[in-house]
């Protein structure tokens, strides 16, 4: 698998794992294709990554910039992250979170926050706000 910055050719597969990685979950209203896509055009996709395998998309994920209600500048939010159902849990979700953080740092990051699922993004460093 190889982890690399998003390209012009790349934008209808990762429409593509995004819609079948969100299909079955039921919290979804199934838009995330299309918050991908407005963040795009609204050149607010500081980091979009897509992880490679055999030439083919196998997942994506997007940073983009958010607004901290305290003034703290430097903030992203991580979201959507998605990875084609039959190649998750094997690490893929895990590579492109850690790259996508490491290159935010080294544009100058200062935090980075998300609506996700507590299981999950806590076992990657991330601390619930309600704890
Ligand atoms: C969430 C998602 C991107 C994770 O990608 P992935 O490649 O399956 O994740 P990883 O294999 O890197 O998993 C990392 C760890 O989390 C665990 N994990 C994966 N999905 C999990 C889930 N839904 N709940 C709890 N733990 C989970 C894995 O078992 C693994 O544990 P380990 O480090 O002990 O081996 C992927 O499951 C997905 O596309 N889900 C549907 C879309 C979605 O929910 N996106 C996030 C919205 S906030």
């Amino acid at each position: 698998m190889i982890i690399r910055n998003e390209t012009g050719s790349d934008m209808e597969a990762i429409s593509k794992v995004t819609i079948a990685a969100f299909k079955s979950l039921a919290i979804s209203q199934h838009t995330e294709q299309f918050i991908i896509n407005a963040l795009r055009k609204a050149n607010a996709l500081t980091v979009s990554l897509v992880a490679e395998i055999d030439g083919q998309v196998v997942g994506h994920i997007a940073f983009s910039p958010v607004t901290i209600s305290d003034g703290s500048t430097g903030w992203y939010g991580l979201g959507p992250v998605s990875v084609f159902p039959e190649h998750q849990k094997k690490g893929i979700g895990k590579s492109l979170i850690h790259e996508g953080l490491s290159l935010l740092k080294k544009k100058g990051g200062q935090g980075c926050v998300l609506v996700g699922h507590p299981d999950y993004y806590l076992r990657l460093g991330f601390q619930n706000i309600r704890n």
